[in-house]
């Protein structure tokens, strides 16, 4: 023992398998990541079945890749943990049944982790400083949440997605102008040479909740501008039609959290999910938060999306809170957050 707590992370919710070795919550000593991108590309989106197979095929190595990396063995990490859901059954069955026999096998504890949870700390890696409460934004390829952190692992969720969720949209969108998938890095690179300008789509309004979010009719609205343009010849310029697209999305994420920062009186917010990695939402929220005086922590892109180091940082808090999972540990593809 050497006073550290180092426990092994492993991430299997959707279509990267990843492991990660993380001390103390707060340095990531491995982050392996094997993207099965290439692979669901050829299909235009995620194929579940082939997700789970490619997990069970990768995974091995990726753990053993995290271990060698950070230098250490399984017989000297502190914990297992692994994400439970939310995500693809079939996925999260692959990585809960890996990390059970592991900790099973080399008698250490196990740790459940809420994947939403583990998005939003992956904040803690890289901004130490920032601590609760605080305003958090969540936005994923499955999910769109504005929460106010009110403690390590407590969440009160102010507004989320009433269709689809902000990746969502983006995924949608590239396939529907042909730029494949995944749809959020081809949008964001293709609206760099657009302007935001060019189009102007509408921005929804929501009347269950001010902080509830709508993204499917922007993307209705994109589809009839193709539409229109397919029936009339007009040629559509797709950097154009992107940067216009991309804009009408941060400004809503942008405009809701600002709102929500001064109502409640919160001055420090964070970003996190794969939809955090886009370049405008990043710049935008960011001269957001200077203009109203509030401090914005955002992971650099790697941290985003999908990896095990933030499942890592997540499942110490649950450690130090002494919270460890039996061996029933079971994937809950529809877990929420706070939800145990
Ligand atoms: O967090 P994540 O890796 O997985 C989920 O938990 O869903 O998020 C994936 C989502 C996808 O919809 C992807 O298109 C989007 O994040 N994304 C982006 C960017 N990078 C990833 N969206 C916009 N701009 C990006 N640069
Ligand atoms: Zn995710």
């Amino acid at each position: 023992m050497n006073g550290n707590t180092d426990i092994l992370a492993i991430e299997t919710s959707c279509d990267e398998t990843a492991a990660a070795v993380v001390r103390n919550g707060r340095e990531v000593l491995s982050n392996v990541i094997y993207s099965q991108i290439s692979m669901h590309t050829l299909y235009g989106g995620v194929v579940p079945e082939l997700a789970s197979r490619k997990h069970i095929e990768k995974i091995n190595a990726v753990i053993r890749g995290a271990l060698s990396e950070a230098g250490t063995t399984l017989d000297e990490i502190d914990a297992v943990a692994v994400t439970y859901g939310p995500g693809l059954v079939g996925a999260l069955l692959v990585g809960t049944s890996e990390a059970k026999a592991l900790a099973w096998a080399a008698r250490k504890p196990l740790i459940g982790v809420n994947h939403i949870e583990g998005h939003i700390c992956a904040n803690y890696i890289e901004h130490p400083e920032l601590r609760p409460p605080y305003l958090g934004l969540v936005v994923s390829g499955g999910h769109t949440h504005l929460l106010i952190v009110r403690d390590w692992t407590e969440f009160e969720i102010i507004g989320r997605t009433v269709d689809d969720a902000a990746g969502e949209a983006f995924d949608k969108v590239a396939r529907a102008v042909g730029l494949g998938y995944p749809g959020g890095p081809k949008i964001d690179a293709a609206a760099r040479s657009g302007s935001p300008d060019a189009i102007v789509f509408p921005r929804a309004k929501v009347n269950s909740s001010k902080y509830d979010f709508s993204f499917s009719g922007i993307k209705s609205a994109v589809l009839n501008y193709l539409n229109h343009a397919q029936m009339t010849g007009e040629e559509v310029c797709t950097a154009d039609l992107a940067a216009s697209f991309q804009k009408a999305v941060v400004d809503v994420l942008c405009s809701h959290t600002a709102e929500a920062a001064k109502e409640f009186g919160i001055r420090e917010v964070a970003m996190a999910g794969g939809v955090s990695a886009n370049s405008a939402l990043r710049a935008e929220m960011e001269r957001v938060c200077r203009e109203n005086g509030l401090h914005l922590s955002v992971p650099s892109p790697v941290y985003c999306t999908d990896n095990a180091a933030m499942i890592g940082v997540a499942a110490w808090h649950e450690y130090q809170n002494g919270r460890f999972a039996g061996w029933d540990l079971n994937a809950v593809p529809g877990l929420r957050l706070g939800e145990r």
